[in-house]
């Protein structure tokens, strides 16, 4: 269960701007204003295994060339510049898909604030993998209906993709805060007997930026870019800027004895991220319940119940702790960076890769703040999209097929407007032809 500190139903309602660009995410990357995206939520075509009937599209090589084109395994190459044309995933080899999604994310880069989040879900391959999707068997005329997909592995072994993706991104400055093992209760059954059937994918939760850039209120939320001023310079401050807090911590002596501490109420942040919360688990309240009398433990004695006591600053911790339980406190603690929920998608028609709504719902809650705006630059269904809306968030989406993911998303999103008419605005940019189309929420 994870619980938000911040309850939107409180927050004034804004008119929200959603807008949907229809082209190839590396070049819509260029209409987006710097300095404009809080939070990226997105998931690309994997390497391999799927077709979304996407234009081919030109990646690399020299854009003055006069292109000579011979087939490739899943595309074609230019045998005069090496510019590859094919749909993003289909690349010949993993290091070449990701070399192309770190382009795209390399264009994206200066459109987000330094203060952004981003959430990153990219599936895995095994080397010598089968395709059997039946649109690409009938594109490539496959006889036996199965193609194997070659990576630059021993046949059988993992491919590595999202690890190898999420270190260029770490190479190329991003900074890499969890990896976020999206786990499903439910997953396909596999027939392979020969290794564990796979029931998780990667989420990548990246940052950009290390330096204290804004300060955050611990109670309010509230945001300020101009350092509050320090404890001691401050005595009118308390509600303000400080409190005054009772503390348990140890004497010279060896003693354990309550102190009244003043601390601030304002948080150095380098990045936007609302912690979500979740009960502490009952075996560690019976933990710190279990543990007797903390007075002279300063050498640091361990306990045999697995609370560590090695130093002064830990039986402190542990003293406060058992004081908030035994007062009946309802103990909360970080939550945890596994993520378990069903794979289950909502009105997602034919698209077969479509998010859950829980984990863009996830992303936005904790990586995007409130007046913020939300950008999925393969943004499929619009799931992001329906999400960002129910947290009343700003979106912009980038999809480049057209004809199969516009009329289902347009429709995902007009539907059941759970928000009051005219609150939400919606432009579609047709990046490909383009042509401009408004629809009023
Ligand atoms: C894994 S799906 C994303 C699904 C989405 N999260 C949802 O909930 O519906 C990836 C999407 O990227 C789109 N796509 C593929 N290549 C693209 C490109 N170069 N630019 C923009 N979108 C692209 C595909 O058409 C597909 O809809």
């Amino acid at each position: 269960m994870f619980l938000r500190l911040v309850d939107i139903s409180k927050v004034p309602k804004m008119v929200l701007n959603h807008n949907i660009y229809i082209g190839n995410a590396l070049e819509c990357a260029h209409f987006l204003k710097n300095e404009s995206i809080d939070c990226l939520v997105t998931s690309p075509p994997y390497w391999g295994p799927r077709d979304y009937n996407t234009p081919p599209q030109e990646w690399g090589g020299d854009p003055t060339c006069n292109h000579e084109f011979e087939p490739d395994t899943s595309g074609e190459r230019c045998k005069i510049c090496g510019c590859w044309k094919g749909e993003l995933g289909r690349e010949p080899t993993p290091n070449e898909y990701i070399s192309h999604l770190c382009w795209i994310f390399e264009a994206l880069t200066p459109k987000l604030k330094k203060t952004a989040t981003m959430w990153i879900n990219i599936g895995d391959m095994y080397s010598g993998g089968v395709n059997n999707n039946d649109s690409i068997k009938e594109k490539r005329g496959s006889v036996e209906g199965v193609e194997r997909i070659k990576g630059d592995a021993p046949p059988k072994s993992l491919l590595l993709i999202p690890t190898r993706f999420a270190w260029r991104m770490v190479e190329k400055g991003w900074i890499l805060r969890n990896v976020i093992p999206w786990v499903k209760p439910s997953c396909i059954p596999s027939s392979v007997d020969d290794r564990y059937t796979v029931n998780w994918e990667y989420i990548f939760f990246f940052v950009r930026n290390d330096v204290t850039t804004f300060w955050e209120h611990t109670k309010t939320k509230e945001m300020i870019y101009e350092k509050p001023p320090k404890i001691d310079e401050d005595p009118e401050g308390e509600g303000t800027n400080w409190e005054e807090v009772e503390k348990i911590v140890m004497d010279e002596t060896g003693e354990m004895i309550s102190i009244k501490r003043k601390v601030s109420l304002w948080k150095g942040r380098d990045y936007y991220f609302n912690m979500p919360y979740e009960p502490i688990a009952e075996n560690t309240k019976k933990r710190y319940l279990s543990v007797g009398n903390l007075d002279k433990r300063k050498d640091g004695i361990s306990t045999d119940n697995g609370l560590g006591m090695s130093s002064k600053n830990n039986i402190e911790c542990v003293a406060n702790m058992k004081k908030r339980i035994e007062s009946g406190e309802q103990l909360m603690r970080h939550a945890r960076a596994v993520w378990e929920f069903s794979p289950v998608t909502e009105g997602a028609g034919s698209h077969f890769a479509a998010f859950p709504p829980e984990l863009p719902k996830r992303a936005i809650t904790a990586g995007c703040p409130l007046d913020g705006t939300v950008l999925d630059p393969f943004g499929g269904t619009g799931t992001t999209m329906k999400e960002a809306r129910n947290q009343e968030r700003n979106c912009v989406i980038f999809e480049l097929n057209e004809e199969s993911v516009k009329k289902e998303l347009v429709d995902k999103l007009r539907l059941k407007e759970q928000l009051p008419t005219g609150l939400i605005n919606y432009k579609i940019t047709n990046t490909l032809s383009h042509t401009v189309t408004e629809i009023q929420g």
